[in-house]
């Protein structure tokens, strides 16, 4: 049973919804923070340009020229009696397991929306305590919100890409960059904003690491939801008359200025109460709250519009790295749409609990080493799974395939000969220059 596809707008959308998630918001300006600012920011833009959109290009283009899911798309494009294909299991298993975690700090996101609105903490320290006590301690919220989360999202994909995917990013997507402005426009009021603003935009290239670099290509692939198929699978349900390049811009630019805004209003928040720039997980969930406490009324709507933000930007995603598990269930297995959407969201959400569990006092068995079973999913997806992802895909397109398809297919979409050779050298020398340096990085643990 062949689905209906994306509209033009829908595929941009729905594309931009997947990249811009809680890596943006959450993540983006807290590396920006603890890497420097403006150096971090020009080493980030350096990266989307030379490995970030030219792989972007690669996963649209590939499920567009096959238009099935991503296991087949590899089999049908991979050279007569080469079984490359095989790797691609690899990238779905990926997506499986980044959303067994997404969906956990998505029912975070849900609590802390209905924080918003009852009792914000006034203090850090109240922060603090509030945050880890519903991290270490309290089962049952996370429980019941995380699996909020799943069925929401599960709701969603079952009804297939046009009437459920397609459908909620049109709503969402113009949804959040609407709440996003409204911070904007009210943190351009705020005496600290051109504070936030200089850090984000100022370079102090005295900073300038090696390290840097790689946190900024590991935070490309993440953002630009590279490295597990789900731009492929999207790219199956194009439609004839998307411009790919054009599209793959577009998307890139939609989710680097998200990040930026979200940068400028996070910061110009913290500065304005004379606050650090926090790390990881503190600054959404313990710096924010607590900055916004001192706004008084005008605080809870500021955060529950900054928490809604977060919970749209992560709907948007979560259900593009489901996306590709039921792709495959139901197009290479035959499934029905509904049995592979619940059947994967029930196997995601039991282990998802495990993983929820793991942050708790009394479950310790649930570590290994340093790391709990949180950790360990989102070190292992995003240091080592993602960027080996990428690199297969830029192997692929670059060396391995039949490139003139390729070309042919862009060529149509107003690419020319000498941009689509740039475009394979740098699927071909800088993707996995990229590649190899962040997993060594973090590998040898330098982030
Ligand atoms: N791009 C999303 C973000 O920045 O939060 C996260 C993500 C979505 C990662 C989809 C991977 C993915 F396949």
């Amino acid at each position: 049973m062949k689905e209906r596809g994306f509209t033009r707008i829908g595929f941009i959308l729905a594309a931009a919804g997947s990249a811009v998630g809680l890596g943006n918001i959450w993540k983006f300006p807290y590396v920006t923070g603890e890497y420097g600012g403006g150096a971090f920011v020009l080493i980030y833009l350096a990266t989307l340009a030379l490995v970030g959109l030219p792989l972007l290009l690669a996963e649209m283009t590939t499920g567009s020229l096959s238009r099935k899911e991503p296991v087949s798309a590899y089999e049908d494009l991979s050279p007569e009696g080469k079984r490359y294909w095989r790797f691609a299991g690899l990238k779905l298993f990926t997506g499986f397991l980044i959303l067994t975690f997404y969906t956990v700090v998505i029912g975070w996101i849900f609590y802390y929306l209905f924080i918003s609105l009852t009792h914000l903490p006034a203090t850090p320290e109240e922060a603090t305590a509030l945050f880890m006590g519903m991290l270490q301690e309290d089962a049952s919220t996370q429980i019941f919100f995380h699996a909020m989360a799943m069925l929401i999202i599960g709701a969603i994909v079952y009804r297939g890409v046009k009437a459920g995917i397609e459908r909620i990013n049109l709503v969402l997507m113009p949804a959040l960059i609407g709440l996003l402005l409204f911070l904007f426009f009210y943190a351009m009021g705020l005496e600290a904003f051109g504070e936030a603003v200089a850090f984000m935009f100022a370079a102090d290239f005295s900073r300038l690491s090696g390290e840097a670099v790689m946190v900024a290509v590991g935070q490309a692939f993440f953002s630009l939801s590279i490295g597990m198929a789900v731009l492929m699978t999207y790219g199956a349900f194009v439609d004839k008359k998307t411009r790919l390049p054009g599209a793959a811009l577009t998307v890139g630019a939609m989710d680097t200025a998200i990040a930026l805004i979200a940068g400028v209003v996070i910061f110009a928040f913290l500065f304005q109460l004379g606050m650090e720039p926090a790390q990881s997980v503190g600054m959404a969930f313990i710096s924010l709250p607590a900055a916004f406490y001192q706004f008084g009324a005008a605080g809870h709507l500021l955060a529950a519009v900054f928490f809604l933000a977060l919970a749209f930007a992560g709907i948007t995603s979560a259900i593009s790295i489901l996306e590709p598990s039921v792709a495959h269930l139901n197009q290479r297995y035959r499934m029905n749409r509904a049995k592979a959407t619940w059947g994967t969201v029930l196997v995601a959400y039991l282990l998802g609990l495990l993983v929820l569990l793991s942050n708790l006092k009394g479950f310790e068995w649930l570590s290994l080493g340093e790391r709990n079973l949180f950790s360990w999913f989102d070190f292992l997806t995003a240091a080592v799974f993602l960027p080996l992802g990428g690199l297969l895909m830029a192997i692929f397109v670059g060396f391995i395939t039949d490139r003139e398809r390729y070309f042919h297919q862009l060529h149509e979409h107003g690419l020319s000969r000498s941009a689509f050779n740039l475009w394979i050298a740098a699927l071909r020398y800088m993707v996995p220059l990229g590649v190899v340096g962040a997993i060594a990085a973090k590998v040898l643990g330098l982030i």
